[in-house]
This record gives structure tokens, C-alpha cells and sequence, in this order.
């Protein structure tokens, strides 16, 4: 079959083509990318002369390109990676947020349903729109709330959450008003290869690697479900196949850390693997900068639903994908090197200049 991914040249997106393309050897998979900064050629190089993978430089907005690449392909899922996706850049830019996240999700499910509407009763069956969001939509948990259920309510903090926020809303709509067979994922953070260099867990390993100050905002103490990519991609395979058309899953893998916990994680890794000197560790060069406006403070998942009907379970500790991880960076400078160039210079600078 064929599917249509939307922003595979991402760091979640490019991981779950690699993911489908070893696993389903069969399957013809389109990938549609605007390539803004965070959309990378680079990770998905290695199969620039694959025929199984076809990728198509545009906009989920573009509504004519969009129809074309549907009638020409017939896909059978549609999944929506394409976004806006740093907070930090949504408090500074927050317009390119509402403009893809809502404005072009709208602009994508509405010519794939007129897709849909088109489809055999056989294919409409086996049709499905999966968006993927965040657990940011719902806001920020206290110390001693309970993680978030599906039911829980929105309460999105910063303008990336409430722009994630919007797009799922739009796509309910599309499933109860015109039964569009959609599906909404929310998940915590990910991490893994392929990630932008601006998100903590990269950023971390790129400024200990050259010796820089490694930024922490505030006091370090927010806690985040860290969940490593792979496992996301198992969790997005079981919804595709099993989910329930018009529900949502939440997805996380129950591991709850703090920023800084994290953060020194990471140092006594690299302190072990590329030790700077016996006496030195990269934790020294930890640094507290003021902190992101409107932080939330906690996230955390109740992932049940996902593993009580879809029987899907995260598979890799804390420990070994972050260690992983780590050493994908250590082994693929050539990715890091690009991946540091005009964009996330600008971006660093603009960052950390007075
Ligand atoms: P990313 O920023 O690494 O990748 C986004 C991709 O979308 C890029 O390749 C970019 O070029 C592309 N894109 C942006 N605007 C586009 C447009 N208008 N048309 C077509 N392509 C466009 O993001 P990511 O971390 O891979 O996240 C992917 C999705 O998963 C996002 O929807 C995000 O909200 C969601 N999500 C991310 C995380 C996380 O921890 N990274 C957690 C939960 C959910
Ligand atoms: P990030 O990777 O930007 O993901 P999100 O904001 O979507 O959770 O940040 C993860 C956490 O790390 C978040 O609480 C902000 C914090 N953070 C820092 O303390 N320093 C940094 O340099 C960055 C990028 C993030």
C-alpha cells in the first residue's frame, strides 16, 4: 500500500519512515516537507535513490499540490507530522504557528476529505487520517497532579501548545461532522536521532561536546516524560492498524525527570565515553539562564488506554536510549555539522546575545 506522510524530513517524522520503510517492505511511502530550518535532507540522505520513498518539496497548506499527490497516489493513511514544533521559537514567532499548525492542518484534512469521499467503500474502511500531537495541549501538571487521561482538558500554555491545541480540535470536528476516520496521538517528549540541535537533549551534547555553557532555564526542576522515538513509532504503527476511528491516545513512557537530572544524565555519559580531563566534567559547564516565559512546570502521561487496547508497551529505559543516542551524535558528525549551520546560529545567537 501506499501511505502519505506530511513533514518526514522532521526528527520524529524521519524516524518513523525509516521505521515503516524497514518494517514494511512492500509499502510506497510519500513524504510531503516544506523544509523550513528544522526539516533536514540529511535524515533521510541515505535513501535519496530509494523508489520506495518519494519525497515532495511543499506546503500542507498547498491544497492543489496536496490533491495532486493524493489522486496520483491513493494512499491509505494519511499521518500528519508537518508543524511548528519549538516552543521556544512559538514565543518569539508565534504567527508561523497559528499559519501551519491550525491554518494548514485545516487546509490538509479539508482536501483529504474530499479525498476520502472519493474512495470505494473498501478503501474508505481502511482509510486513515492520524494526526500526531502533543501532550502539551494539556497544560501543566502540579507536583502532585495525576498524569494526563485522554479525558483530561485542554489547557494549552504557550502559543505552540495552543496552536497544537487548535489543529486537534479541527480534526475531532472533521471525524464527528463529515465521519472522517481520524485518529489524534498525544505523546510526551521524544528524543533520540535526527533531532533538532536546538531541543534540550542534542543542544546538551553539542555544547558539552564544544565546551560551551550548557543552558538550563530557571531552576532546572521541570519535569518531562521522556520517551525514546523508536518507541513512538511502535506506538503510531498499533493506532494506524487497531486504533478506533474518531479516537485519541495518549502516549508516554512513565518516566518521569527533571531537566537538570537530565541534563547531568547526559554529562556523566560523555564524562565516561570522551572524558574531558580526570579531574573535569562537563557538568561544570551547566549554566542557569532565565527562565522560558509561561514553563510549564510538569508533564506526565497516563498511557493505559494505548496499552490496554492496542497492547502496545515503550521498550527502551531512559538509560539505553539516551545512551544510544549520545553515541549517534558522537558517531555522525557530518549530521551534527549541518545540522549547526545558518539557521541554528541565528537561532543560538539571538538566543543567548544581550
Ligand atoms: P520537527 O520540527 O523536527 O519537524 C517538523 C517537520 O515539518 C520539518 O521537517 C518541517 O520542515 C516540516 N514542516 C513544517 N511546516 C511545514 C509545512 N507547512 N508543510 C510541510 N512541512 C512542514 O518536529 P518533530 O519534533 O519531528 O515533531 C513532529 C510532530 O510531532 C509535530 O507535529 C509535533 O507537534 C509532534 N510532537 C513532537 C514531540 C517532540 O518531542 N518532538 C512530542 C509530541 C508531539
Ligand atoms: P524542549 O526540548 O524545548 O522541549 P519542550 O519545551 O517541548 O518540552 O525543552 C525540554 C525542557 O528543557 C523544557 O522544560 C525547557 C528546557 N530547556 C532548557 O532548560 N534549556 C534549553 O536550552 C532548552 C532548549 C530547553
Amino acid at each position: 500500500m501506499n501511505i502519505f506522510v506530511t513533514g518526514g524530513n522532521g526528527f520524529i517524522g524521519s524516524n518513523f519512515i525509516r521505521y515503516w520503510h524497514s518494517n514494511f517492505q512492500e509499502d510506497k511511502i510519500i513524504n510531503l516537507d516544506k523544509l523550513t530550518y528544522a526539516g533536514n535532507k540529511l535524515n533521510l540522505l541515505d535513501f535519496e535513490k530509494d523508489k520506495r520513498i518519494e519525497l515532495i518539496k511543499g506546503d500542507i497548506s498547498d491544497q492543489k499540490l496536496v490533491k495532486n499527490i493524493l489522486e496520483k497516489n491513493n494512499p491509505t493513511f494519511v499521518i500528519n507530522f508537518a508543524a511548528e514544533s519549538h516552543v521556544d521559537r512559538s514565543i518569539i514567532y508565534p504567527e508561523q504557528f497559528i499559519n501551519t499548525n491550525i491554518l494548514g492542518t485545516f487546509k490538509l484534512i479539508e482536501v483529504v476529505k474530499n479525498y476520502f469521499s472519493s474512495l470505494s467503500n473498501t478503501q474508505k474502511d481502511n482509510f486513515r487520517f492520524l494526526h500526531i500531537s502533543t501532550d502539551e495541549v494539556y497544560g501543566s501538571l502540579e507536583k502532585n497532579n495525576q498524569p494526563f487521561k485522554e479525558t483530561n482538558k485542554y489547557f494549552p500554555n504557550s502559543p505552540y501548545s495552543a496552536s497544537k491545541a487548535g489543529s486537534d480540535h479541527i480534526v475531532r470536528s472533521f471525524n464527528k461532522t463529515y465521519k472522517l476516520p481520524t485518529l489524534i496521538s498525544n505523546c510526551s517528549n521524544n528524543y533520540g536521532p535526527y533531532q533538532s540541535m536546538e531541543k534540550l537533549i542534542p543542544l546538551t551534547i553539542y555544547n558539552s561536546l564544544n565546551h560551551k555553557s550548557i543552558p538550563i532555564y530557571g531552576n532546572g526542576l521541570q519535569v518531562r516524560d521522556w520517551i525514546y522515538v523508536k518507541d513512538h513509532c511502535e506506538a503510531l504503527k498499533k493506532i494506524l492498524f487497531n486504533g478506533e476511528p474518531g479516537d485519541v491516545y495518549n502516549i508516554g513512557s512513565s518516566k518521569e525527570l527533571k531537566n537538570i537530572d537530565v541534563v547531568r544524565k547526559i554529562c556523566s555519559i560523555l564524562d565516561l565515553i570522551v572524558p574531558i580531563n580526570k579531574n573535569k566534567s562537563y557538568s561544570e559547564l551547566i549554566s542557569f539562564v532565565e527562565d522560558r516565559p509561561g514553563h510549564d512546570y510538569r508533564y506526565a502521561i497516563n498511557s493505559n488506554k494505548i496499552k490496554e487496547k492496542l497492547g502496545w508497551e515503550p521498550e527502551t529505559s531512559f538509560q539505553e536510549g539516551i545512551e544510544s543516542t549520545i553515541k549517534w551524535y558522537l558517531n555522525n558528525n557530518n549530521w551534527i555539522q549541518r545540522a549547526t549551520g545558518k539557521a541554528f546560529k541565528d537561532w543560538i545567537n539571538l538566543q543567548y546575545s544581550e
